[in-house]
């Protein structure tokens, strides 16, 4: 497309669709502040890491933030989804439709919870769930969906299947990992149906050494805190998690990247790409 000035100019032209398709995006930075790692050790340290008034403070702002009347932080997604899941009193063995884009932990999750997970086809223009594809795996067995909103977009196809999961009793679980803050019709995603699932492991849009959280009413949050399983992460976890993140953070950076990480990357693909893979 011609740039305004162009448009403007009579006869004026067009710049090379290359040209027009270059756009400078800035890499990812991550910044921590000094205090708030310094607490974050003290309190892996001191044991209170999952409980405590700061805990309780950010479950209130994150149900602030999204106008629901609750939230419970968990370990991880993953956690938080078999929490929703047997908060929600399914029968035993339900079905649970899902798209396969998801991470395997989260399909071991539905496991976790005595449910069982139903891959189903993904719409491949909306990386969302396919209504006709959804409406053909809803057996009378299928209990609940999963909707996994991808790179922040809220899907064309989101109406028609979380119409039809209404209609159909379906009970639906938001996972909005990566689309915190989308809105439709000026309702954030993860309050549209029955719970929000959220990962702030590292790296996410709300990025964390690891945890994740489960928001809606207050009455299936509450539930949701004693659903298990949640057993405390042991403290050398985090200490390792720092470690990597530190590393990734020197090792991704504009002088040892170049020079040291990137061939090293690339000789190991020709190499050993088994263990490329591995890593
Ligand atoms: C959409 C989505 N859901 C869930 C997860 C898993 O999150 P967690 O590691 O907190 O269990 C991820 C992690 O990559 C994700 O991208």
């Amino acid at each position: 497309m011609p740039r305004a000035a162009d448009r403007e100019r009579p006869g004026g032209r067009s710049p090379s669709p290359l040209s027009e398709s270059l756009v400078k995006v800035p890499a990812v930075q991550t910044y921590y502040r000094v205090p708030e790692v310094l607490e974050a050790l003290r309190s892996i340290v001191s044991g209170d890491l999952s409980a405590g008034d700061d805990v309780r403070r950010f479950e209130q702002a994150w149900a602030r933030m999204l106008n629901v009347e609750a939230c419970t932080t968990t370990a991880g997604a993953r956690v938080a989804l078999a929490r929703a899941l047997r908060a929600l009193d399914l029968p035993p063995g339900s079905g649970v439709l899902m798209t396969p884009i998801n991470p395997a932990e989260m399909v071991e999750a539905v496991r976790a919870a005595g449910m069982r997970p139903i891959l189903v086809d993904m719409d491949p223009a909306t990386l969302f769930h396919d209504p006709q594809v959804v409406a053909r795996a809803a057996r009378p067995d299928v209990r609940a969906i999963l909707f996994t909103y991808l790179y922040g977009l809220v899907p064309a196809t989101l109406d028609p299947v979380l119409a039809f999961a209404k209609d159909r009793e379906l009970l639906v679980i938001e996972d909005i990992s990566q689309a915190i803050g989308a809105e439709v019709r000026g309702r954030p995603l993860g309050t549209l149906g029955d719970l929000g699932i959220v990962s702030f492991s590292s790296f996410k849009v709300v990025s964390s050494l690891g945890g994740g959280a489960v928001f809606g009413p207050a009455v299936r949050v509450q539930r949701c805190r004693t659903a298990g399983p949640d057993a405390a992460p042991p403290r050398a976890r985090f200490l390792v998690l720092i470690a990597k993140i530190l590393a990734h953070q020197v090792l991704t950076g504009p002088i040892l990247y170049p020079t040291f990480m990137f061939p090293l990357v690339r000789a190991l693909g020709v190499a050993a790409p088994d263990l490329l893979e591995r890593l």
